[in-house]
């Protein structure tokens, strides 16, 4: 099997003015397209050395599978967690997830002010999450670093925001405080809901 680009949910203009339309193009045609390009050829090479038993071979192409792998995974989360305000994105989160939030947040406002102050201080590139742990029954904020998927460490992921600079650094530059704070204008809250349903299943 080789993985391929998911569709794009909606046009590369379509969530100005907060990303711009063209590093909307150069994310998804270019970084994505990349990662997925990379794990493909990071898996046959993978399953060629299986064929042949070559033991060191294989633990040697995981790096590249987990990294590129990580890539796409999170990539294709992130384009569902985003909607232009014309199609829902913005506003608030309601029903069991807003109760959720309020319950292991206190409030709304001191889950997005937690959440975007960890994500903006990463170190060097990541991604910032809200996950559920399945064991505590809580949602978690985490940030992972690199492009580790969330569920390395056991969490469903439901919101992942990506501040790699190739996430915003054309527009915002050096400001990637203001990328995080300006994002919340185009989450789409539906697709974390459903998310959150699936994740409690
Ligand atoms: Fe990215």
């Amino acid at each position: 099997m080789t993985y391929t680009l998911p569709e794009l949910p909606y046009d590369f203009n379509a969530l100005e003015p907060v990303i711009s339309a063209k590093i909307m193009e150069l994310h998804y045609t270019k970084h994505h397209q990349t990662y997925v390009k990379n794990l493909n050829d990071a898996l046959e090479k993978y399953k060629e050395a299986e064929s042949k038993q070559d033991i060191a071979a294989m633990i040697g192409h995981q790096q590249a599978i987990k990294f590129n792998g990580g890539g796409h995974v999170n990539h294709s989360i992130f384009w569902t967690n985003l909607a232009p305000q014309s199609k829902g994105g913005g506003g608030k989160p309601s029903g069991e997830l807003l109760e959720q939030i309020k319950k292991d947040f206190t409030s709304l406002d001191e889950f997005i002010e937690k959440f975007t102050t960890r994500t903006v201080g990463i170190q060097g590139s990541g991604w910032g999450w809200l996950g559920y742990c399945k064991g505590n029954k809580r949602l978690v904020i985490m940030t992972c670093a690199n492009q580790d998927p969330l569920s390395i460490i056991g969490h469903v992921p439901l919101l992942g925001i990506d501040v790699w600079e190739h996430a915003y650094y054309l527009q915002y530059l050096n400001v990637r405080a203001d990328y995080v704070k300006n994002i919340w204008n185009i989450v789409n809250w539906k697709n974390v809901e459903e998310r959150f349903a699936n994740a409690k299943k």
